[in-house]
């Protein structure tokens, strides 16, 4: 009997190891859904998928699948302008609020989700620079490349690239009777921008129009990565632990032989060369950073986010612009002859020299139209959307379109620049139709953006739907008491 007490006392006090296990288990579920409540309750008062008030799944299935953008339009023609997307993002797609929240002045800063944007092991650069005194001390070192100052061998370099496509067209892509040669205008306009943007960053080309070939291998792997990459930024917690070690080995490194390693290898190559006393100075955007005292493993980041950030959005807008073209013949036609006639009477060369392949920069900026089918082109196919770009509601809270915003929810504000390019209350029933003309219908371009400015100021959210539940607060709140409401 006395046997039997010590052992029964012995469980008592001596738990398992089994039972220890199933009380932390059941400890930390059930400090995931509090948690999990917590964050669905923070912004219940969203409209949105009732999936996404839940779970990151919701809006990660369609970054995997690439569909978020096209899905976009859907989800605000049945919820309005501010959709909740995760338990903690939303998108918004009200332009005058895009602009607040981009403004030079917004206290909204960069989320964590564009560090995901670090290209290599070491660093930051700009784009992945989220901490808002880091991002103004590295600007003074920048701005001045960005702003164009001192920066004035551009024209030379995007020459060089463009002449080195028209030789390869006439190399290999001409079709004659029997020959069908047939060029992959999106592939090349991606060689000839990563070789724009090397012209442009140190005036040296990767040769990729020349060889005809992605020279340093990072068309493949952007392909590959950049979905993934999109999915990872809805985890915040689980990108941490993948920057630490053993995983960040995994990231691009300079001694890789494609990818974006191997092109902050080649930057990092170059910036040796530049900083040698003997080194000739060049007025490109490396020498501009270098004047400006930038140095070391920032110098070597900035000069590689440059292909990054500037060879998608150069190669989307010229092959989005030039499908326009295509299938709108009336627009081409008319385009067409606007650079016929400015051929046929461009000033003859001094020294007597065949007129030039390629106009001036000047001259190309002279011509109305052709001005007008930029703009156009941009507008319908704004480059750079389709990631979310998340920016991070301020500490006090916010009040976006009548809905009030707890302090550190994420708000997407690429979409917006997306539906607002398109939307009819702005531009007009023909919002969505290629027609450069509407360009041409104030004296020039910049009139009629300052036109559509001023519409836009007259038209505070004009795209928040009479029945959507937000509309009852459409005023704006005081921000120093919306903080104190919400969390
Ligand atoms: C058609 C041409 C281009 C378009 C439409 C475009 C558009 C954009 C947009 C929308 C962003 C903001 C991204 C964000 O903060 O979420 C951005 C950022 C940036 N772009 Fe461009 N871009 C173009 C060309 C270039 C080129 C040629 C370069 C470099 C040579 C470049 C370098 C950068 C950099 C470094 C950033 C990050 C700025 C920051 O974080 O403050 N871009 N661009």
């Amino acid at each position: 009997m006395a046997f039997l007490a010590s052992l029964s006392e012995r469980a008592i006090s001596r738990p398992s190891t089994s039972v220890i296990l199933y009380y932390v288990l059941g400890f930390l579920l059930l400090v995931h859904a509090i948690r999990r409540v917590r964050g669905w309750y923070r912004l219940r008062h969203i409209p949105g998928p009732a999936l996404a008030g839940w779970t990151s799944l919701w809006l990660t299935r369609r970054y995997l699948k690439g569909t978020f953008c096209q899905d976009v339009p859907a989800l605000v023609d049945r919820y309005g302008p501010v959709v909740r997307v995760a338990p903690d993002k939303i998108v918004c797609t009200d332009i005058t609020t895009m602009y607040r929240i981009s403004g030079v002045r917004s206290d909204y800063k960069k989320s964590e989700w564009y560090t995901i944007s670090r290209v290599s092991r070491d660093g930051d650069h700009i784009l992945s620079l989220i901490d808002p005194e880091l991002r103004k001390e590295r600007k003074k070192y920048i701005m001045p490349a960005y702003t164009g100052r001192g920066v004035d061998d551009f024209e030379e370099g995007i020459d060089r690239a463009l002449a080195s496509w028209i030789d390869l067209i006439e190399r290999k892509y001409i079709s004659t009777p029997g020959k069908n040669a047939p060029m992959n205008f999106e592939e090349k306009a991606h060689f000839y921008s990563l070789d724009a943007v090397g012209e442009i960053a140190y005036s040296e080309s990767f040769e990729c129009v020349k060889q005809d070939k992605d020279t340093k291998g990072v068309l493949g792997i952007n392909d590959a990565t950049i979905p993934i990459l999109m999915a990872v930024g809805n985890y915040v917690a689980l990108w941490r632990i993948l920057r630490m070690w053993p995983f960040y080995l995994l990231f691009p490194n300079d001694g890789d032989e494609c990818g974006f390693g191997a092109i902050v290898g080649q930057a990092k190559k170059l910036v040796a060369k530049r900083l040698q006393p003997d080194a000739k100075p060049k007025r490109d955007m490396l020498q501009s950073f270098i004047a400006h005292g930038l140095r070391g493993e920032p110098l070597s980041q900035e000069v590689g986010i440059q292909f990054f950030a500037g060879s998608d959005s150069i190669a989307s807008a010229l092959y989005t612009t030039l499908l326009l073209l295509l299938t709108h013949p009336s627009v081409y036609t008319r385009l067409q002859t606007e650079l016929d006639t400015a051929n046929k009477t461009s000033p003859p060369a001094t020294d007597g020299s065949p007129p030039p392949t390629i106009i001036h920069d000047s001259q190309a900026r002279s011509l109305p139209y052709l001005q007008a089918v930029i703009r156009e082109g941009l507008r319908l196919f704004p480059p750079l959307t389709a990631a979310p770009a998340f920016k991070e509601v301020p500490a006090r809270g916010d009040d976006v379109c009548g809905f009030p915003l707890p302090g550190g929810t994420l708000v997407a504000t690429a979409n917006a620049i997306l539906q607002g390019c398109r939307e009819k209350g702005f531009w007009g029933e023909d919002g969505d139709c290629f027609r450069p003309e509407r360009w041409l219908e104030a004296d020039d371009s910049e009139t009629y953006m300052q036109m559509l400015m001023q519409k836009k100021r007259d038209t505070v959210c004009s795209s928040l739907p009479s029945n959507n539940p937000g509309s009852q607060h459409n005023t704006i709140r005081d921000p120093r008491t919306l903080g104190a409401q919400l969390s």
